[in-house]
Order: C-alpha cells, then structure tokens, then sequence
C-alpha cells in the first residue's frame, strides 16, 4: 500500500476508509464483501490468521495478519494506518471462560490496544461501530425468567449478576471517543453466517451434523428441551442484515449528529420462528427425511453423539474435495447442546431501527438455507 495513498486517500477516490477487526469472522467476512464491492471505499481487514480472497483483483483491500492482544505488535501494525474513517469491531478475545472478570478484562485490553494504536494518528476517524449481543440483557449466571417471552428493545437495563464483557466495551469505547467521535453498538441474537474461524458456529455446527448424519445414515434430531423445540426461544440474525445495520449506522448522518454518546441498535432478523417449525426443511436441505415424531428428543446430546465423529470428518473431508477442516474448525457441540436446552427466552424488538428506516429483513429458515449454499460454495461442507 504506498504511503501517499494511506495520507490521502481521497486523491485516489476513496471517501471511507474502514478497519474491520475481525476480518475472517461470521460478520467480518460479510462486510468486508460488501464495502470492497464499493469504490468509494478502501477496507483494511485484520486478523490473526491469514485470509483467503476469492477476488485477487481487489485494489481496495489490505489484510493485516496481526494478534490484538499483542499491545507492540498491534501498536507496530495499526499505527501506520492513518487514514482510517471507520472502524467496525465484529471480533473478541473467546480464550476465557464467557462473562468471566478475565474473560472481561481480556476483551477491554484487546480493544485499548486497537484504539491507542489508531485514535491518536487516525485524525479523520468518524465512526466507531461495536458488535455485542443480545446477551446484553441478560445474565449466564440467572436467574432466570421463565414465565412468557420478554421482547427486549435497546433501553432495557443492563443486568448487574456477573461480570458482561460487552459492557466493559461500551464503557471503554464510551470513555476513549471521549464524546468526539460518533460510535454505535449493534446486537445480534443467533448468528448466521459462514466462517471457519468462528467459536460459536451456530451454522457450522449444524452444516457438519448434517453432513455426518448423511454420510452414516443416521437420524436427524433435533436434542434439546421440549421449550426449545416448540417455542420462539431466539432471534436469528443474518450476517448479511448485521453487516448492513453497520454500514448504515455508521454512513447515517442522521444517527451520528446524536451518537458520540453511543446509539445502540438490536440487530435481528425479524419474523420469529420455532426449530420445530424449520427442522423438516432444513434436513432436506442435507438430503434427509424426517419422521416427524422422531425428529425431537430430550435425550439427545450432540456433544456424546459426535464425540467419535473426527475420522468420519476428516473421511468426508477427502472424499468431497473439502477445504481441510478438523471437525473443530466448524463444529461446536456444547454450543450446540446450550443453545437447544437454553433456560431463558432471549427476544428482541427491532422498532427502533425499523422507525429510523432500516428495512433489511430475512426470515431464519430463508436465512439458514442461504448460508447451507454459501458453505457448499466454499467447499466447507458438500
Ligand atoms: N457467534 C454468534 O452467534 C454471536 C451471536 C451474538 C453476538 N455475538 C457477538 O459478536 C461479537 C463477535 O463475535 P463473532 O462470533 O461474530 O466473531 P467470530 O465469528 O468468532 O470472529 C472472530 C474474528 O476475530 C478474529 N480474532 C479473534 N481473536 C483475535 C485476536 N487476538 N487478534 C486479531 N483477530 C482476532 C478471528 O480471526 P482469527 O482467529 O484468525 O484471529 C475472527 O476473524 C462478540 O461480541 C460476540 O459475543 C456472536
């Protein structure tokens, strides 16, 4: 990249200029899609392990391989990134145990590092957009409403039980913009997207599960509670939605005047579905019948069933010209058995993004059966 670009970006028709910490990640890999697609901007995306572009024409994006918990590393990388507009923060620190005070204290120093090496020299920052979750509301260690579905829109308190590394990010980021710089925090509920480098891979975990049952003949069930079988539990949200709620929020005019205090935006599909409704479709996607009655059972846990499926993995992975994976790489089986015997209900309201004029909406088994294709595309599953 030569030097004289990086000063001045506009000689070269660029109006935005964008970091993406999480380049390789379900959203990162999304936005940085959509904004190289755009001429008027120039996308610098990081990670710790390298990127593969389809697109080897693209002049407008730098990958930077660099590990944000490394404080010289990051500072000696990021720094010379002077003419970063926009940073979008779709990544974290996911070595500790979730919600723990190091889990907390591992996200804020990822973050200080990142932004000691870049607000100071990056004098036309104008945007700094934030990915958390809808976990915001509520606790991991309970207690638990288990009465009816609670929709949470973006005023809801924050809760008090446990340590939550989103909010340690809202208040850095809060504190270091120092009211100078417009930021916005965007929650997803379940993401759905595509990704290798992901811990908590909702799609992954179902796209291997499917291509093992296929491989083995092996019914296709749905291991959870009855609760979460038949009723709304969770919002999917759409990678696709997700990077767009960024790119608008942090290009909208309108929200920025008021946002150096932080706007924040839940970031969700929309219409509400149950497993139970979707399961059919989706083991037809994977070339699977489903005996109705046997599709659900309480017993099932995806982290015993697969225990010993590594091999079948690595077997499938030959036999089909996969990308080379270890099953690990995709799958995430105590995610899994979490998310279908989850104890509370996590819901969203979107109104607020729908009254200021966000329209993408995708339905979560549309959602799903997208990103089933996507994966075949890029030969992680057949
Ligand atoms: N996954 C979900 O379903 C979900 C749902 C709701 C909210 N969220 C929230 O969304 C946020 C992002 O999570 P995600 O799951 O979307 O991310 P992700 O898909 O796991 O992506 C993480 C990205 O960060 C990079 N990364 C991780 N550690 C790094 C480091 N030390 N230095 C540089 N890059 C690093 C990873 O690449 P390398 O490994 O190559 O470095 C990858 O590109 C989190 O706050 C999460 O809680 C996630």
């Amino acid at each position: 990249m030569a030097a004289e670009e990086t000063k001045r970006p506009e000689a070269a028709g660029i109006e935005h200029v964008a970091a993406i910490f999480g380049v390789t990640g379900l959203v990162g890999k999304v936005l940085a899609k959509e904004l190289i697609s755009k001429s008027k901007w120039k996308v610098y995306g990081i990670a710790r392990n390298p990127m593969i572009i389809s697109n080897q024409q693209c002049s407008n994006f730098h990958f930077i391989q660099c590990d944000l918990l490394n404080p010289l590393e990051t500072q000696q990388r990021l720094s010379l990134l002077q003419d970063v507009t926009h940073v979008f923060w779709v990544t974290w620190a996911s070595q500790n145990q979730l919600d723990s005070i190091e889990c907390c204290e591992q996200n804020k120093a990822m973050m200080s590092n990142v932004l000691n090496a870049i607000v100071p020299m990056a004098k036309a920052l104008k945007h700094v957009s934030l990915q958390t979750g809808m976990k915001h509301y509520v606790s991991l260690q309970g207690p638990f409403d288990e009465a009816e579905a609670r929709y949470y829109n973006e005023n809801g308190p924050r809760v008090n039980a446990g340590c939550n590394f989103y909010y340690v990010l809202e208040d850095l980021l809060k504190e270091r913009l120092d009211g100078k710089i417009a930021w916005s925090v965007h929650r997803p509920g379940l993401l759905i997207g595509s990704s290798s480098r992901t811990l908590y891979n909702f799609m992954g975990s179902l796209c291997v599960y499917g291509t093992i049952c296929k491989h083995l003949n092996l019914p296709f069930v749905f291991g959870g509670t009855k609760k979460c079988w038949e009723e709304t539990c969770i919002d999917g949200s759409d990678a696709r939605l997700v990077a767009e709620q960024h790119i608008w929020a942090a290009t909208n005019d309108d929200i920025n005047v008021q946002s150096t205090d932080g706007q924040s935006f839940n970031a969700i599909n929309g219409p509400s579905f149950t497993w139970k409704e979707i399961w059919t479709a989706l083991a037809e996607k994977f070339g699977l019948e489903v005996v109705p009655e046997n599709a659900f059972s309480e017993d099932f846990w995806y982290s015993k069933a697969m225990a010993d499926k590594k091999e079948v993995w690595k077997e499938i992975v030959v036999k089909e010209r996969l990308m080379k994976t270890e099953m690990e790489d995709l799958a995430n089986w105590a995610f899994l058995d979490v998310l279908f015997r989850c104890p509370f209900k996590l819901l969203g309201t979107r109104n607020k993004v729908d009254q200021l004029g966000f329209t993408v909406r995708y339905k979560t088994l549309d959602s799903i059966l997208y990103w089933i294709e996507c994966m075949r595309d890029e030969k992680l599953i057949p």
